[in-house]
């Protein structure tokens, strides 16, 4: 339902609870909200779509504010991400003398997912556009999330409509602000958010965050999760602290096993682990835990161990899959230890290894390797991974 942020300025977003995976990759146990934004002055102008599969209900929404009023005058695609963009079509159809706003590469991808609209017009960064009482200045942020993504502040109001960033997994529920809802259940869904969607362009993240500085922000309007009223600071905080990678102290273990015997080791280190003091350990078998979570927690925790079977001579392919994503992601400033093992050839700890040399990892010996079953002298080196591993977390800043 659409909902007023002020006098003049409405969320007219949907609540997707189908979709299973956001990008056919990341789960949605909890839904997702696509937001979008009208504001009513002399001229109109609306802020992103929503997902193709909720036009027609986009367009009642809008109507619903309009009151079969006014015609909408402009479309500022912040992003053009199909979850942002997908109801174009609706609206081009319902006002065929819309003008579609956005920067050069906006409207290069534009016109390569939908039919060119009748009027557009390209902005540059810092560019204004009057509707009357209101004047919407674009800032350019490119690679949050793709090239073409910018933000849009209304200088009137201070409101940032910020694209994906600052955004969450989840949808709205019990109301649309952050003073409205549980926000502890939507922080931990917006880190989710961020280390599997956001979370490669990190850097741009900060470039994108420098650049706001010198914008009062009264209120943070995102493309996904809550409305920041109360504390916009907050959740840009939270993304400049995980943007600039900063850990908490802790150790995700993550292991594949087929037969339990790397299991076997990887509880011995979280015993170990334990004894030496460490708090916060996730064990998480990757064949069990969505890919999805793990890199979430990774992000979160200072500590890595990488613990593998080997399969047909290589990795288990779950933890080929997950170092493929974090060599994609260029996780950074972690801790990381190693374990393996194999039956009747090797592999996986070789392979591990050679994914610790290309990145920026600092590693902990001893690295373990296991013939079949561990041995008590496998499991001696597993106590002492964890004791090592314990130190290296007190002596290293988080
Ligand atoms: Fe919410 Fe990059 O799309």
């Amino acid at each position: 339902m659409a909902t007023a942020i002020t006098d003049d300025i409405f969320w007219v977003g949907v609540n997707d609870r189908e979709t299973d995976l956001f990008e056919a990759l990341w789960p949605l146990p909890h839904g997702i909200s696509y937001n979008a934004y009208l504001i009513r002055d002399q001229k109109t102008a609306l802020i992103d779509t929503v997902k193709k599969d909720y036009g027609e209900n986009f367009i009642r929404e809008i109507q619903s504010v309009l009151s079969g009023g006014p015609k909408i005058d402009y479309l500022i695609i912040n992003h053009i991400e199909p979850d942002h963009s997908g109801a174009i079509e609706f609206l081009i159809r319902r006002y065929p003398e819309m003008c579609v706003v956005g920067n050069e590469k906006t409207l290069r991808l534009l016109n390569g997912f939908y039919k060119v609209p009748n009027r557009t017009l390209i902005v540059k960064d810092r560019e204004t556009l009057c509707l009357g009482n209101h004047t919407l200045e674009f800032v350019l942020t490119p690679m949050v999330h793709w090239p073409e993504t910018m933000m849009t502040y209304e200088q009137k109001t201070q409101i940032l409509f910020s694209g994906d960033v600052f955004g969450g997994f989840g949808v709205l529920q019990k109301g649309l602000f952050d003073d409205e809802v549980d926000l502890d259940h939507y922080i931990e869904e917006t880190r989710r958010y961020f280390t599997n969607v956001i979370g490669k362009y990190a850097g741009r993240v900060q470039k994108a965050l420098a650049k706001l500085e010198a914008l009062p922000v009264k209120i943070l309007a995102s493309a996904h999760g809550p409305v920041y009223r109360k504390d916009p600071k907050k959740i840009m905080e939270l993304y400049a602290q995980w943007s600039r990678y900063e850990t908490e102290k802790g150790v995700v273990i993550a292991y594949a096993s087929m037969y339990g015997h790397t299991k076997t080791m990887a509880e011995t280190i979280a015993h170990s682990l334990t004894d030496h003091g460490v708090e916060k350990i996730k064990l998480l078998d990757v064949s069990h835990t969505h890919i999805s979570f793990i890199i979430n927690d990774i992000w979160r925790y200072q500590g890595l161990i990488l613990g593998s079977c080997t399969y047909n001579t290589a990795l288990f392919p779950m933890m080929e899959l997950l170092l493929s994503v974090l060599d994609n992601y260029h996780v950074q400033n972690h801790l990381l230890g190693l374990f393996g093992s194999y039956s009747w050839g090797g592999g996986a700890l070789s392979a591990l290894k050679k994914f610790a040399e290309k990145g920026a990892w600092k590693v902990i010996e001893p690295a373990i390797e296991a013939q079949c079953a561990p041995s008590k002298e496998v499991l001696k080196q597993c106590r002492e991974l964890g004791r090592a591993f314990a130190q290296a977390l007190r002596i290293t800043p988080a």
